[in-house]
């Protein structure tokens, strides 16, 4: 699919649920969340059919999020049914992590490709907090399970919080120079609860690993990888770093999502949806071809906050 502006649309980020077994205060409201009547959410069949659609029209990589993809009931088979699309190059899920101890091994059996773990502190007590109850355990374990099941190639994301793990981004980073992981660093986005969060520039990973360097362009990154990435000498894996603030990638962006309840999201900062529910076959094809058309140019997040209705919960960032 091209876009209105020449971009070539082939990354597709499907949310399976907005439920989550954590609570991270950049991304759930205190109070919780309200949640959705059962009906509003796709089903399993539904999901797939979305997904399948936007792959016959050219989508190539498809990555799973949520809230907390690994909650959502039926997850493995969804995993299967995906896998086997033709034409899909690569399936892959963002997730915090918590449940892969028991999930890692049935989902690359499942036909996985790659996973993106989200870890910000390596500080037990600082996780418990920043998650509200997390336990740190839990992740390492699943990062061990997932190395175990074969995901060789593991990504971990560190959201950039001044005040809360501003001190670790040394040793966040370290985890590359042992581990042959991408740890990668992203500013954070004034989106829901993390807007009144501090802000910390991806250039202080920099001056906290002096010794990193930069590196070509992500390879095997389909249209426009949004990571710069950066290594030294000795070191197992990367470092990438993310800025949506300060170096914005709109102008590369070849991503669409969909939300749990079906609603095809152009930019993750705009408040256009396009409820999707419904349709099938050529209309449902149509109407996602009609709507890339008229995805924005960009975002304005340097002069405005996220004009999005939903948080990141609600879209799977
Ligand atoms: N800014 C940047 N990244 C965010 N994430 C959640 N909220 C924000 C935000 N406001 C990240 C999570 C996870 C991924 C799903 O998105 O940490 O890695
Ligand atoms: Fe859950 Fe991810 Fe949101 Fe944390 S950031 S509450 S892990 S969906």
């Amino acid at each position: 699919m091209i876009d209105g502006c020449g971009r070539t649309i082939d990354y597709l980020r499907l949310s399976v649920t907005e439920l989550c077994n954590l609570r991270c205060v950049y991304c759930m409201p205190p109070e919780g969340i309200c949640k959705r009547r059962h009906a509003e959410i796709c089903s399993l069949e539904e999901l797939e059919e979305l997904a399948a659609a936007c792959v016959e029209l050219g989508v190539r990589k498809l990555r799973l999020t949520g809230g907390e993809p690994l909650v959502r009931k039926g997850i493995l088979t969804l995993v299967e049914r995906l896998a086997a699309l033709p034409g899909l190059e690569e399936l892959t899920m963002t997730t915090n992590g918590t449940l892969l101890p028991e999930l890692a091994a049935p989902l690359r059996a499942a036909g996985l490709d790659r996973l993106n773990v989200s870890l910000d502190t390596l500080d037990p007590a600082r996780y418990r907090a920043l998650t509200r109850g997390g336990e740190l355990d839990r992740v390492l374990a699943g990062l061990a399970a997932a190395e175990a099941a074969g995901f060789s190639d593991l990504r971990l994301n560190a959201v950039l919080l001044r005040g809360v793990n501003e001190g670790e981004l040394g040793a966040l980073a370290r985890l590359a120079r042992e581990h042959p992981w991408s740890v990668r660093f992203i500013e954070r986005m004034p989106i829901g609860p993390a807007a009144g969060l501090g802000f910390l520039p991806a250039s202080r990973v920099l001056e906290a690993v002096p010794e990193l360097r930069e590196q070509e362009a992500e390879r095997g990154e389909r249209g426009g990888g949004v990571a710069r990435l950066y290594a030294a000498p000795g070191w197992a894996g990367t470092v990438g770093l993310i800025t949506p603030m300060s170096c914005d990638f709109c102008g590369a962006c070849s991503r669409i999502r969909i939300t749990a309840d079906g609603k095809l999201k152009l930019c993750l900062h705009s408040p256009e949806e396009i409820p999707l529910r419904g349709l099938r076959g050529a209309a449902l094809r149509e109407t996602v071809l009609a709507a890339v058309r008229r995805k924005p140019a960009r975002h304005r997040l340097e002069s405005a906050p996220s004009q999005s209705k939903r948080i990141m919960y609600e879209i799977g960032g």
